[in-house]
């Protein structure tokens, strides 16, 4: 099992540049199913889900390869005919493998996708995909833990509002729509910016897709799909974490490709901390920031504050003056690393989905266990800042979604590396 060592306290300064999103380049493979003709993508990021889910692609038969060097993926799936089948080793270790369900059933008006089953941060239900599919006419039916869904006539348009919001159900049900005959209209759906990153591609690709409200959409579906050449957007939570780092313990960081705009709100929170900012077109510089101070936040779906980086905040919260409070919305189960960050020194506590986080505190190095993917990389951002040694156990999550995570922070002087048992 590989560890990450961090040796705490090393100011950082240099320039970091964000990789694509992988929560943006997901969806938009299991899409690729959808067309025939030549499909590129670029600005992938390089982690270990991207990897999953063109295995899966390659299990089901699809003509895909990777470009390493370049960071960039080509599909030709001429006239192919796919598995339809998404096994359960794909899916168990990425959820997103559920999202080649919408686009299996719309091609090929069949597919068998294994449940991606309960994760460390919640029970995680698909029941908003199917609800969405089945509104489109699939008949749908799980057994043996795999989700049967059959269109012998085809996907039809239909209106569609979906009782909560969800980006998973969302995307799917997008793709789905967007070989349906007719017209689809769905509302409340989710609209993060990587959705919108999934449209875009659709468009591109000749779906007539518009974004009518702020969380409706109105589709038409497409019988014939053109080649398409995709950028994906920068990975605006990898952006969101490096800032946090800079805040905690830089010197003048810079981050690079990214559009600032998109993450606002999240912009605004670390002001509001005290977290100094220069802002420019596609960059931002985080100066020394030395008197964070408190504040309450709560995790809401897009454009509120995400989920993804509630406990990349929590480590900043530790260095704050008084008593910050984060309300976690979105899943019921993602505080895991606040007892780890306790054993480091900080003072949190959990009331429900209620944290109260009581700074300033120092950190101290520790053995700590990373419990999922933004629980490792706050484990990583509290080594940064903790006096003396921190080794972080599970560090497998973290490849999962970060590219070459201390490879970045070492070009920005920090003092960590991985260690091979
Ligand atoms: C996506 C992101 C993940 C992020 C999350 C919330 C990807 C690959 N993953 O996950 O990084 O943390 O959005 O921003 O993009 N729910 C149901 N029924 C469903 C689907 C979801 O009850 O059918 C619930 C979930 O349990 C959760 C909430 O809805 O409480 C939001 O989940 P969802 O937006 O679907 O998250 P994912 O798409 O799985």
């Amino acid at each position: 099992m590989q560890k990450l060592l961090v040796k705490g306290k090393k100011v950082l300064s240099g320039v970091v540049q964000i990789s694509g999103s992988k929560n943006a380049t997901l969806p938009i493979l299991a899409a690729s199913i959808l067309g025939d003709k030549k499909i590129e993508i670029k600005n992938i990021p390089l982690v270990k889900d991207v990897i999953t889910m063109t295995n899966l692609l390659k299990y089901m038969g699809s003509n895909i390869n990777i470009n390493f060097k370049k960071r960039k993926i080509l599909i030709h799936n001429q006239k192919k005919k796919l598995k339809t089948i998404a096994p359960y080793n794909f899916v168990k270790t990425m959820r997103a493998g559920v999202l080649v369900l919408g686009s299996l059933l719309a091609r090929f008006g069949k597919a068998k996708v294994s449940l991606p089953g309960g994760c460390a941060i919640g029970t995680r239900p698909v029941n908003l995909h199917l609800f969405g599919l089945k509104k489109l006419g699939a008949n749908i039916k799980i057994k043996n833990g795999y989700i049967s869904a059959e269109a012998k006539n085809g996907l039809v348009g239909s209106k569609i509002n979906f009782p909560s919001i969800s980006v998973g159900a969302t995307e799917n049900v997008i793709i789905a729509a967007s070989l349906a005959k007719g017209v689809s209209l769905l509302k409340n759906c989710a609209c993060e910016p990587e959705i919108k990153n999934l449209t875009n591609f659709l468009i591109k690709m000749g779906v007539k897709i518009t974004w009518v409200g702020k969380r409706e959409i109105k589709i038409i579906g497409s019988e014939k799909l053109r080649t398409v050449s995709h950028n994906i957007m920068f990975d605006r939570i990898e952006a969101g974490t490096f800032i946090i780092a800079g805040a905690l313990i830089g010197h003048n960081l810079k981050i690079t490709n990214i559009e600032p705009k998109v993450i606002g709100r999240e912009l605004r929170i670390l002001k509001k901390m005290g977290v100094k900012l220069k802002t420019k077109k596609n960059e931002i510089q985080v100066f020394e920031s030395k008197n964070i101070r408190s504040i309450s936040i709560k995790t809401e779906p897009y454009p509120g504050f995400p989920t993804d980086l509630q406990a990349q905040i929590m480590v900043l919260m530790t260095k704050a003056k008084g008593i910050s409070k984060i309300k976690e919305n979105i899943f019921e189960n993602r505080f895991m690393h606040v007892s780890e960050l306790n054993r480091m020194g900080a003072k949190i506590k959990i009331l429900g989905n209620l944290s109260y986080v009581y700074g300033p505190q120092n950190l101290n190095g520790a053995e700590v266990m990373a419990t999922d993917l933004r629980a490792s990389v706050s484990l990583v951002l509290a080594g940064l800042i903790a006096k003396n040694k921190t080794h972080i156990n599970r560090i497998y999550h973290l490849d999962r979604g970060y590219e070459g995570l201390e490879k970045k922070l070492r070009k920005c002087k920090a003092h960590i590396s991985r260690i091979y048992n």
